[in-house]
């Protein structure tokens, strides 16, 4: 049985205080529920966090790595540093590392496997642009986005892979795929998946949405049936919010 999920990527928000506060307020606000939680706050305050949920069912991940194990690589952070602070889970692929910091696929099917080498879960982003989505590309970009990073992984690293589809056009923009837009990129991305590996294997891989989700429209799109959570960016900085986004992934 795949996982529900929600995730909360912080981007770049929050000082250490209001990462502690926040923190506090989602630990009290917090409603019990099946669905796996994930918080990304920033490096600098990613041990504290770690500490500070560890008597809850909130898991810590990091928002990005560095795909080399270690050396002259000044402003970034390894694998296994995020490790041994009790980080477990990284994100890879945000369409903002893509964006502004250059990340390409190439680039992205080496973090990935230097995550997955070093134990560590991933949750690959991918997503087209507004510009592919009008010329129609987007399920042809969507389809070499996953081949380009990811398929030359074998099955079982499949285990610790969640997805996650962001169209760039929805993200921070108030604009959200429709629930059936969001379906129907599921579905191909588990048709894609089956065809490159297996339908089993395609079945058991959570994918999440992302893009202006809110709790207006959470409930909707997480009841699509290859939806299996959200990746939430601007909501999951209120407690009150992203508890509520969590209590709709039913
Ligand atoms: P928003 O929810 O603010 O649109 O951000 C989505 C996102 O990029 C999560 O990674």
């Amino acid at each position: 049985m795949r996982k529900k999920i929600v995730a909360g990527n912080w981007k770049m928000n929050k000082t250490a205080s209001e990462t502690t506060e926040l923190i506090d307020a989602l630990k009290n606000q917090l409603s019990p529920s099946d669905v796996e939680v994930m918080i990304a706050p920033t490096f600098v305050n990613l041990q504290a966090a770690v500490k500070q949920t560890s008597d809850s069912h909130i898991e810590v991940i990091a928002q990005n790595m560095h795909q080399a194990q270690s050396g002259a690589y000044t402003g970034e952070i390894a694998a296994d540093m995020l490790k041994d602070i009790g980080v477990q889970t990284v994100i890879i692929g945000h369409s903002e590392r893509r964006a502004y910091f250059g990340e390409t696929d190439a680039i992205l099917a080496e973090k990935t496997k230097a995550a997955l080498d070093n134990g560590l879960r991933v949750v690959f982003c991918f997503g087209e642009e507004l510009a592919d989505r009008q010329s129609e590309k987007h399920f042809e970009l969507v389809a070499s986005q996953l081949k380009n990073a990811l398929f030359a992984l074998p099955s079982s690293d499949w285990n610790n892979i969640v997805l996650a589809y962001e169209p760039v056009w929805a993200i921070g923009t108030g604009e959200t795929a429709s629930p059936e837009q969001a379906q129907e990129m599921h579905a191909f991305i588990r048709t894609t998946l089956a065809a490159a590996y297996d339908d089993a294997l395609a079945q058991e891989v959570s994918i999440l949405y992302g893009g202006s989700v809110k709790p207006a429209n959470a409930e909707e799109i997480f009841g699509k049936a290859d939806v299996d959570g959200g990746l939430i960016g601007g909501a999951a900085l209120n407690a009150a919010d992203f508890n509520a986004i969590i209590v709709a992934n039913k």
